[in-house]
């Protein structure tokens, strides 16, 4: 199996689809590549296509704190998004947008093979919980073939609207709890999953 560094740069070349023409940078994702946690977050904005790392600036500030509340940093965990390149202007990546960047996800996600996947955002929500809403599931975790699948809201969602800060802030605290009752179940037989949770995917 190919290094996630190697997988990286591969996406670094990336023209599978129209933001290959409009982009900066792409940017595949940084953190550990042993880590049990990765973060999916939606799309690049203008600080991370113009630097090629994702969540800086002023969108990587609430991240990080919500990481140093629970004794993590970005070492620890692995960071990226469902598409590796800007969209114009910041608009919603478009469904065939998310389609041609799926196979560099989940090869992604081959290699680190993380015990827990946070999604951070509708966007990313809807390709682990299909058909959910966030407003119903955030905060809450689904266990499926020995990986764990928490949902959370996006961290600028508390820059639109202050109230769901606290409700981000509360969310964040569960994931310890989250990753240690994963290393149990692994530690004890494999449960199967139920049909309806595979149709999910
Ligand atoms: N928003 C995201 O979803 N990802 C980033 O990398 C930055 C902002």
């Amino acid at each position: 199996m190919t290094t996630l560094a190697n997988l990286n740069h591969e996406i670094l070349q990336c023209q599978n689809c129209e933001l290959a023409k409009t982009r900066t940078k792409v940017v595949p994702g940084e953190g550990n590549e042993n880590a049990d946690i990765v973060f999916i977050g939606e799309a690049p904005g203008f600080n991370e296509d113009q630097q090629g790392s994702p969540f800086v600036g002023a969108a990587g500030k609430f991240p990080d704190e919500l990481l140093e509340s629970i004794h993590l940093d970005r070492t620890k965990v692995y960071i990226c998004n469902i598409i590796k390149c800007r969209p114009p202007g910041n608009r919603d990546p478009l469904p065939q947008e998310i389609e041609s960047c799926k196979r560099w996800l989940d090869h992604q996600l081959d290699i680190i093979s993380p015990k827990v996947i946070v999604t951070l955002g509708r966007h990313s929500m809807a390709r682990f919980f299909r058909g959910a809403s966030i407003g119903k599931i955030h905060g809450t975790a689904q266990t499926i073939n020995g990986r764990t699948y928490f949902a959370m809201y996006h961290p600028a969602a508390a820059l639109h609207q202050q109230s769901l800060r606290k409700t981000i802030e509360a969310d964040i605290l569960k994931l310890p709890g989250i990753v240690q009752a994963n290393e149990v179940k692994e530690d004890s037989t494999p449960t199967e999953p139920k049909p309806e949770q595979l149709s999910m995917f």
